[in-house]
């Protein structure tokens, strides 16, 4: 019984050692687990961590495009105002020195007129008296000579009268619808004999879809010749006359461009050549471009100068078309 008794008790050991074994195991298996389980966790929360990071760069990416597209509106915007700003501030400096000229021709103008009409009298004359001592008397040749000269002298000053009463004077404006391109065409033919003197190369370029305007033809062709004879004496040794006439429908504008490559204007004379009795002429008197400038303004257009010196002038004149 006693080998019996030893032979239980160790078995009881082995059992016991089993037992503890199992625990041992069943305690490894739970760590394990619990490891398996950790990492699930873990990778989960990194996924979820990994999508929200996304989701944010996604979102910030979005959000700074769409601000960059705003921030490109609002500079295109300012850029726009700006340019409006600019051109706004073009325009009013233009209607100033157009009001200042206006007032400065009134003054000229009037004390223009009074004195003109007072000496015409005078002038027809003397013109008309050396017309009949030319034709009625049998003079000596230096007589005669000195006489010629009394005429010629008396009708140049006739003609500068006329034309400081055509400048002063209230111009009796009748506007009709006109063709421009014939009208330039007139021009360039009067002026002809001049053009072909200067060996100058003229040309007229007009569109074709230019409309019919209001205009008083007789004041407009006086204009466009002024321009044009202008442009010409700027070219004494020869030079390219060019003069076009174009239409722009969407800002229902009519234009019209003399250009010429003559001696040009200095800088600091754009601002006085439209001054009545501004020249730089030795025969010139300098009403050319005010009489030009106020028909102009009596057709509601606007006329611009552009000049480099020695390389030429270019003058453009804008009419609205009203009416189409
Ligand atoms: N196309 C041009 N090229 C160069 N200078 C010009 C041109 N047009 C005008 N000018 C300048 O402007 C000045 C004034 O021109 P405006 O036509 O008023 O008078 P003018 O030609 O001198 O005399 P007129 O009264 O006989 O026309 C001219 O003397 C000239 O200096
Ligand atoms: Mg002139």
């Amino acid at each position: 019984t006693y080998e019996v008794q030893l032979l239980l008790e160790a078995r009881e050991k082995e059992i016991e050692l089993l037992q503890k074994d199992n625990e041992i195991y069943k305690l490894k298996s739970d760590k394990q687990k619990l490891a398996m389980w950790l990492l699930y966790f873990g990778s989960a929360i990194i996924i979820v961590l990994a999508f929200v990071i996304y989701y944010r760069y996604r979102l910030n990416k979005k959000v700074t495009l769409e601000l960059e597209k705003q921030v490109e509106k609002r500079t295109k915007d300012l850029r726009e105002i700006n340019e409006w700003l600019k051109k706004e501030i073009k325009e009013r400096k233009a209607l100033e020195s157009q009001l200042i000229r206006s007032e400065r021709l009134a003054g000229v103008g009037e004390l223009a007129a009074g004195v003109a009409h007072e000496i015409r009298n005078p002038l027809g004359n003397i013109s008309s008296s050396a017309q009949i001592c030319l034709s009625k008397y049998d003079l000596q040749k230096s007589v005669k000579d000195f006489i010629e000269i009394i005429q010629e002298e008396s009708d140049k000053a006739n003609a500068i009268i006329k034309g400081l009463l055509d400048f002063a004077n209230p111009r009796e404006v009748k506007l009709k619808k006109s063709d421009v391109c014939k009208i330039l065409n007139n021009v360039l033919n009067s002026v002809n004999a001049h053009v072909i003197n200067c060996k100058i190369k003229a040309q007229i370029n007009c569109d074709k879809n230019i409309p019919r305007i209001m205009l008083d033809e007789k004041w407009f062709e006086q204009a466009i010749q002024n321009l044009v004879l202008n442009s010409i004496q700027a070219m004494p040794e020869g030079g390219k006359l060019n003069i076009s006439a174009k239409a722009d429908f969407n800002r229902k504008e009519l234009s019209i461009l003399i250009e010429d490559n003559g001696e040009g204007i200095p800088e600091e004379q754009i601002s006085k050549i439209f001054d009545p009795f501004f020249t730089t002429k030795e025969d010139g008197v300098g009403l050319g471009l005010s009489l030009c400038h106020q028909i102009i303004s009596d057709h509601n257009g606007k006329m611009n100068v552009e000049s480099q010196i020695q390389k030429g002038t270019k003058i453009i004149l804008t009419f609205p078309i009203t009416y189409i």
